[in-house]
């Protein structure tokens, strides 16, 4: 069994890649942290918490964790996600409140505990991760790998930077300069995952609750891409995190370098997929490029067909 912790700030794409780990039984999740991105922390620990519930993952911890970048003012996206950062779906309150310890804390002790590797699969901006980092160095060596949604060779929020590595590039500079394995979801292939009208007749054809949950989702998630983004469906982005670790040979990646531009005038939060080698720097990262689509979707039907 995969053990995985799940760092993110749900979100449509968060809250579907929540609910497809919880359906996979070869992944063991062993925590969820959250972190500020798409909504206010406060907001995103909430959706967490009620996604748990709807899949009954009650006995997993959910710890809140940073509410703003690790030296930049917070950004929040509710042009995509809605002010709650999960509008759409009407959902109950959460049976339980988060945990005591802070999300980076819940990350270090996690990684001290456990006997085995474990994967983080990071699908806001990477300040938890960040943090965890610097404050309890020795927890690399027990990270298997890191894998994360975030960047790309072209950007979303500005010209060239993707939201997650743009929100707290600092962050984002510190993991990929870590050393630990990186794999990366970034909007080049999270871009061909895009939940077309045809997918989410598919999910809402199956007749259980989760399963309509995510169709209000997708629905909700595209209605926000058409108007900020002229897409026709929205793109499950943080979900290939989760897709990757249960069916690796989805994936067509390559080994690459990637850093992170902090200072740049207008490129601040710009991943430098480094796809042809020209800068000479060690591989760092395998970088997401061509995702089998049909057999993505397969899986994700399949998963919400458990329910
Ligand atoms: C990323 O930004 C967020 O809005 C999504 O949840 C995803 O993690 C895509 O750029
Ligand atoms: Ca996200």
């Amino acid at each position: 069994k995969r053990r995985i912790i799940m760092d993110c700030d749900p979100g449509h794409d968060d809250a579907i890649a929540i609910i497809l780990a919880a359906a996979q039984l070869e992944l063991e999740i062993l925590g969820i942290t959250t972190v500020s991105g798409n909504a206010e922390i406060e907001k995103t620990t909430m959706n967490a918490l009620k996604i748990c519930d709807l899949v009954s993952l009650t006995d997993v911890v959910v710890s809140k964790g940073a509410s703003e970048p690790l030296i930049r003012l917070r950004e929040t996206a509710p042009g995509i996600h809605g002010d709650s950062g999960l509008d759409g779906p009407e959902l109950p309150e959460p049976s339980r409140s988060w945990s005591e310890e802070h999300g980076a804390d819940t990350i270090i002790r996690l990684l001290k505990e456990s006997k085995e590797p474990v994967t983080i699969l990071p699908t806001g901006p990477l300040t938890n991760i960040a943090l965890a980092l610097s404050k309890a160095p020795e927890i690399k060596d027990n990270i298997e790998e890191i894998v994360l949604m975030g960047g790309g060779t072209f950007g979303n929020w500005t010209p060239t930077a993707e939201f997650n590595i743009w929100v707290d590039p600092e962050a984002a500079k510190k993991v990929f300069d870590s050393g630990i394995p990186i794999v990366v979801m970034g909007l080049d292939i999270t871009h061909q995952a895009i939940a077309t009208r045809e997918v989410i007749d598919q999910v809402n054809k199956i007749d259980n609750n989760v399963a309509k949950i995510v169709g209000e989702l997708l629905v909700f998630f595209a209605s926000t891409y058409k108007e900020m983004f002229d897409f026709d469906g929205a793109p499950v982005h943080d979900v290939l995190t989760v897709a990757y670790c249960v069916a690796p040979e989805l994936f067509k990646t390559k080994d690459v370098n990637i850093t992170v531009e902090t200072k740049g005038e207008f490129t601040a939060g710009t991943t430098l997929i480094d796809l042809h080698g020209v800068t000479g720097r060690k591989v760092n990262a395998k970088f997401g490029l061509e995702l089998d689509v049909e057999g993505f979707w397969k899986l994700m039907i399949e998963a919400l067909k458990k329910y």
